[in-house]
């Protein structure tokens, strides 16, 4: 899916940009796109999406806003060379005066699975989290299920905070979940030694 401007160009917002990817500003053109990837049964397994979403409900979701200091802050991820918009990735639950917010990321295109879409659009959101919003800490719950979520975690540097046993009903079944968190300090310092 593209949308193209008067000049012929692809019509997007580049927040954020990255070496393959960009993370745009969401784009209420691309709303049937995100209903798409939130009502996919593979895309939504693990992600705790059980109530399917409308295309409207998916449509109201760009009319609110306009607080300058919000609860949850997301992105479009757009692949460069593809030139499209791939999945999705943001801060839920930002909590300003304890300086954290929980990670999420959908990469709805599952063509792009398993090629480090995922690692370096997290990279992106960090980046922004502690060196923009000046956070102080990441968290992210992971179905113990989901290895290439909480693979990605793990090769940020996300650290194992605990495991909550049975938490998301799944296919049936109780899974346990994984939390993980990531400070800024450490971020830095990692960042530091691999310069
Ligand atoms: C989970 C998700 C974000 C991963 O995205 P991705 O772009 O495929 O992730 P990456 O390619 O950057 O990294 C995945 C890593 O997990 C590893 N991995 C994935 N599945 C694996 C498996 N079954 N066994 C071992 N390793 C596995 C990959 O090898 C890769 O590690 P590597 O780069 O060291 O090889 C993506 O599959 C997705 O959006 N899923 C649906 C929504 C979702 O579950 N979101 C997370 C909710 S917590």
């Amino acid at each position: 899916m593209q949308d193209i401007n008067n000049e012929g160009q692809t019509n997007h917002f580049p927040f954020i940009q990255g070496e393959n990817l960009e993370l745009c500003a969401p784009n209420s053109k691309h709303a049937e796109l995100y209903a798409k990837w939130k009502n996919d049964p593979i895309v939504r397994r693990y992600a705790r999406n059980v109530i399917p979403r409308t295309l409207d409900e998916q449509k109201k979701r760009f009319e609110s806003g306009g607080e300058k200091f919000k609860e949850h802050i997301s992105f479009e991820i757009w692949h460069k060379k593809d030139k499209k918009p791939i999945g999705r990735i943001g801060l839920g639950w930002i909590d300003w005066v304890n300086g954290w917010a929980n990670a999420y990321i959908w990469i709805g295109e599952k063509d792009y699975w398993g090629k480090n879409v995922a690692t370096e659009a997290t990279k992106l959101l960090i980046d922004y989290a502690f060196n923009e919003l000046n956070l102080n800490k990441l968290h992210g719950g992971v179905a113990i299920e989901n290895i290439g979520s909480w693979s990605v975690a793990e090769k940020l540097g996300f650290v194992l905070e605990g495991i909550e046993r049975e938490e998301m009903y799944v296919d049936g079944k109780y899974l346990d979940n994984k939390t993980f968190c990531l400070l800024k300090e450490d971020w830095l310092k990692r960042k530091n030694n691999k310069n």
